[in-house]
């Protein structure tokens, strides 16, 4: 059975890092034979979440906007690539939206599963790949945290990443060939899940 990859564009900025370095890992992944969707969160409408608890007892969101689709894609994919530059130390605003909206599938794992099934993550797999212009320790701490917590909501393991600092300017990352051949290897590897060893690049 063919792995299914939703690869989720993270960046208001369309055609900058973030986004060719993502473009270039969904390469890698069809190259192994993977069933690729992209989602562009900056073409979507989604509200934030409201804290309302409409989900608590069904495990769906009461919010009626372009979110709904995006629950069936989550739902669908084996594998999740999200793709984001750094904004404030976190992912941007507009991926972080969709995430907190994911409140629901929390809840609906949380009705679903017991305690101890709730050790084991069996849905599939969430890597992140993020860019930022610094270059500090700590740049990507952050947005790392808050894709592992995004991935265990959907009942996934986060497995792996893909980071690169100082990277500033429209398109910069194209200076940096090795960069985008590295994240074409990153999407052969989420396919054949093959991180052994983990590693944070630049
Ligand atoms: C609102 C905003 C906040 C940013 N915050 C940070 C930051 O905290 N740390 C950092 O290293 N870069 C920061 N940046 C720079 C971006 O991460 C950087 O330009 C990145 O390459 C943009 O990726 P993109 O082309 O995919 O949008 C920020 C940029 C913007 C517009």
């Amino acid at each position: 059975m063919k792995v299914k990859v939703l690869c989720i564009y993270g960046s208001p900025r369309k055609g900058g890092n973030s986004d060719l370095l993502l473009d270039s890992a969904l390469e890698g992944a069809k190259k192994q034979g993977a069933d690729v969707k992209k989602v562009y969160v900056r073409d979507l409408r989604i509200s934030g979440c409201q804290g309302c608890d409409g989900c608590k007892e069904t495990g769906k969101c009461v919010i009626q906007d372009d979110m709904q689709d995006i629950y069936h894609m989550l739902d669908d994919a084996n594998v999740i690539v999200l793709s984001s530059p750094i904004f404030f130390y976190g992912l941007t605003s507009q991926i972080k939206a969709l995430i907190d909206r994911a409140q629901a599938m929390w809840w609906r794992r949380k009705l679903s599963k017991s305690s101890k099934d709730k050790k084991n993550n069996h849905r599939g797999r969430g890597y992140l790949i993020a860019v930022g212009a610094t270059r500090g320790k700590n740049l990507f701490e952050g947005a790392q945290l808050t894709a592992k917590y995004f991935f265990d909501a959907l009942d996934m393991s986060y497995k792996g990443e893909l980071y690169f600092r100082g990277i500033e300017s429209m398109r910069a990352i194209e200076k940096y060939p090795k960069a985008l051949h590295k994240a074409y290897d990153f999407g052969g590897k989420v396919v054949r899940d093959d991180f052994g060893q983990r590693s944070t690049n630049r």
